[in-house]
């Protein structure tokens, strides 16, 4: 299978684990990227069996759009029953480097008003430690310089992601060489800087399931 009909194969087993929490009155969170467009593509299919999403940027939320799905703004909706995203790498604790495709913040948003978190990706995503893919952090833009100092204290490489505005109006610094032994504690320590807006480790908030696309099928984890 292409890398392509993993991330499909991978969206449609998430279709059945949310198909048995749907209802009319269910609103879901939904990523953003290349394995959560898959998903969203999929759940056109389920139209019509639940009200509607919130996304976790525009990009997707104009996918959900094109498909007739119902989007909402989080504020509009409580909590959620579950958020179904892809990662750039993911641990067997189910922490997760996200941000690639730039939603980082909006994603953590999403995702902590959801009670069930699952992470799908091919199996190129599935890593024994984290952060050979480069840390994004988002920050606000007068504080780029200043953040990018302080993560050099940590050790890290960073780079401005230049031509980058996220749906918040920041910029992205991705942070290459982090020696992440710790996923928790650096995701809290890099949040304290004054101008992060928030980092991609998705660590004290890990995912609850992970399901992979791989040669040999589609395998089902928990933390
Ligand atoms: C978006 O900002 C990211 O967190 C994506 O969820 C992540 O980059 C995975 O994207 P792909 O599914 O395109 O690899």
């Amino acid at each position: 299978m292409t890398q392509d009909e993993l991330k499909d194969a991978v969206a449609a087993a998430a279709i059945d684990e949310v198909r048995p929490m749907l209802g009319r009155d269910i609103v879901i969170g939904v990523g953003t990227g290349s394995t959560a467009n898959c998903f969203i593509d999929r759940l056109a299919e389920l139209r019509g069996d639940f009200r509607g999403a919130v996304a976790s940027s525009e990009a997707s939320a104009q996918r959900l759009k094109g498909h007739g799905i119902d989007v909402y703004e989080l504020n509009e909706v409580g909590t959620m029953p579950v958020y179904v995203d892809g990662a750039d790498e993911v641990n067997a604790h189910l922490q997760m480097i996200k941000g690639g495709g730039a939603a980082l913040t909006r994603e953590k948003i999403v995702a902590a008003c959801c009670k069930t978190f699952i992470c799908i990706a091919d199996a190129s995503k599935r890593v024994e430690r984290l952060g050979d893919f480069p840390l994004p952090i988002e920050v606000i833009p007068m504080a780029r310089s200043y953040v990018a100092r302080e993560l050099v204290k940590l050790g890290a490489d960073p780079v401005y992601r230049e031509g980058v505005v996220t749906d918040n109006g920041n910029q992205i610094i991705d942070c290459y060489g982090l020696d992440i032994d710790d996923p928790v504690a650096l995701e809290t320590r890099i949040n304290a800087i004054v101008g992060v807006v928030t980092n991609g480790l998705f660590a004290a908030r890990p995912a609850d399931i992970l399901l992979i696309g791989g040669a040999d099928g589609i395998s089902r984890h928990l933390p």
